[in-house]
């Protein structure tokens, strides 16, 4: 079955499909689903979802790349509502009435996206359960401490690239690097860190010709790596993932492993750029060493709010007929998680400018059984590798006005395309050891050492943690010279408060 998009009765009585059907070509404006993509719904992505909340009301009827019709979820309890019932709106692609009879090709610009694979992030129920408690299981034996090093570590790496140039751009030269950085220590294989493994990462979701052969890189990789991990086990995430009790074949292994560098690179690389315009422009951020209004970790959870790095997700697909948000909906159609759209809801956010204060119930990580399993992880390569850049440059600041940055936007996400920064320049600095990802008692504890929501101790808000001071104008700026191991040169009581602030941070 598929969906009729609302009708409205014609001036004679009959009914006829509204001005923007699918069956008589879009109409923007007028009521009817609007395209959610083009250049048009990609400029103004909010002043969209506004438009069509403001239409429709929490769920509206959109339209994909060639016209597929689907619907976009905009309210945040309908958005929770959808993740938490997998029985009935499910992420089995298979069930899309579009892939059964025809309308949507197998080529869609989305197809990477939607095409069915059997890996966790399609599959719900036992079948979910399995492979899904193969990956968490194995993400929790890491060792919190020692990533969170590993991630100041190599954000040093990245910042000794840069900083005798005195510039740089923060997109391509940190926050696209960091995260496969991180996340190919995490599986055990960082000497395939490199720019061709950053382009594929990128590149393979694009669903064009290059982005096969980027798959196909990355795929040998993965599946080199499993063969190795067999012969010989390692303390890392990939031998855990064989080793796990679900019995993952070598193949489930290899598709999990990509699974979990996708979910996780792009995401995280557009968390962390957008952490730093927020840090660079928000008011709230800058005004912190004055008036101690916003710490390093509310500003990435402000970000996930005001600047999800999915603003939208397909995709959920009904069951069985149902209604959602006041809107009819059949077994086959398609859904989005609008997820910036949830996060802007006026009903738990009535006022968009007001600080939310680590507030956490945004859907930046999705909800329900699928909800992202690497959102700590996630959380603290932000984190940690904004807070080793602002140690070590800490006058950086942005040479163009925040609003003229730009971005690239897609249906599904939206990047920052530079951060042109300016700093004084400095000679590179030696950099701490490496420690191994080595097996660890499973310890949520220790990832929410970066979570606001966490007591923290009295005196954390009192005295700036780490780099994240600013004082008045565009430029977090330096209390004190950074010293060879990225730490500033500091009177007694300030070193007393380093010991303190490294032991709570656990780096
Ligand atoms: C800021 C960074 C990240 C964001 C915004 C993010 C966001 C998401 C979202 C929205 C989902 C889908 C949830 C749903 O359908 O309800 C997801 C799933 C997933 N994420 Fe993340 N993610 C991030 C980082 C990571 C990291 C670092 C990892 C791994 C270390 C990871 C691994 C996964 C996996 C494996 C899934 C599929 C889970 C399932 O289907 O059960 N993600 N993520």
């Amino acid at each position: 079955m598929t969906t009729d998009f609302p009708r409205r009765p014609s001036p004679d009585g009959t009914t006829t499909p509204p001005p923007g059907c699918p069956a008589h070509g879009p109409t923007e404006g007028s009521g009817g689903p609007r395209r959610l993509h083009g250049p048009e719904a990609e400029a103004d992505q909010r002043g969209l979802y506004e438009a069509l909340r403001a239409e429709h009301g929490a769920v509206a009827p959109v339209l994909l790349h060639d016209d597929v019709p689907a619907w976009l979820v905009l309210g945040h309890a309908e958005n929770l509502q959808v993740t938490r019932s997998p029985g009935q709106f499910s992420m089995d692609s298979r069930l899309w009435s579009g892939l059964r009879d025809g309308t949507v090709r197998p080529d869609h610009p989305l197809a990477p996206i939607f095409t069915w694979q059997p890996v966790c992030a399609f599959v719900e129920g036992t079948q979910h359960s399995r492979l899904r408690a193969a990956i968490t299981e194995s993400l929790k034996r890491l060792n919190s401490r020692g990533l969170r090093r590993y991630i100041n570590r190599s954000s040093n790496e990245l910042i000794n690239k840069i900083c005798e140039q005195g510039r740089g751009d923060l997109v391509s030269q940190f926050a696209e690097h960091l995260p496969m950085m991180v996340m190919t220590h995490i599986i055990g294989m960082p000497e395939e860190y490199n720019d061709r493994m950053v382009e594929a990462a990128r590149d393979m979701i694009k669903g064009t010709e290059t982005a096969n052969a980027s798959n196909a890189y990355v795929m040998d990789a993965l599946h080199r790596l499993v063969a190795r991990r067999k012969r010989e086990p390692d303390e890392d995430f990939t031998t855990w993932l064989i080793e796990h009790e679900a019995g993952l074949t070598d193949k489930e292994a290899a598709e999990h492993l990509r699974v979990t560098l996708i979910a996780a690179y792009e995401t995280t690389a557009n968390l962390i750029a957008n952490v730093l315009r927020m840090v660079f422009t928000d008011p709230r951020f800058r005004s912190r060493f004055g008036g101690g209004q916003m710490t390093l970790p509310e500003a990435v959870e402000q970000t996930l709010w005001d600047e999800p790095p999915f603003s939208a997700m397909l995709g959920r697909y009904a069951v069985s007929d149902s209604e959602l948000g006041g809107q009819h909906i059949k077994a086959g159609d398609a859904l989005l998680l609008g997820i910036a759209a949830a996060n802007t809801d006026p009903l738990i956010r009535p006022d968009l400018e007001a600080n939310m204060r680590g507030n956490r119930a945004h859907l930046a990580f999705g909800g329900g059984p699928h909800e992202c399993p690497g959102q700590d992880i996630g959380r603290a390569i932000a984190d940690v590798g904004v807070d080793a850049l602002l140690m070590r440059l800490p006058d950086v600041r942005l040479t163009v006005e925040a609003d003229t940055l730009e971005w690239t936007g897609s249906i599904l996400s939206r990047h920052l395309v530079q951060l042109p920064v300016r700093f004084e320049p400095r000679p590179p600095q030696d950099v701490v050891a490496t420690p191994r990802a080595t097996p660890h008692p499973p310890s949520t504890e220790d990832w929410l050492v970066s979570s606001v929501p966490q007591p923290r101790p009295a005196v954390a808000r009192a005295e700036p943690a780490g780099p994240v001071r600013q004082a008045e104008g565009n430029s977090p700026l330096p209390s004190r010279p950074p010293t060879a191991d990225g730490e500033p040169v500091r009177n007694a009581p300030g070193r007393m408060w380093a010991h303190l602030v490294r032991w709570w941070r656990g780096y």
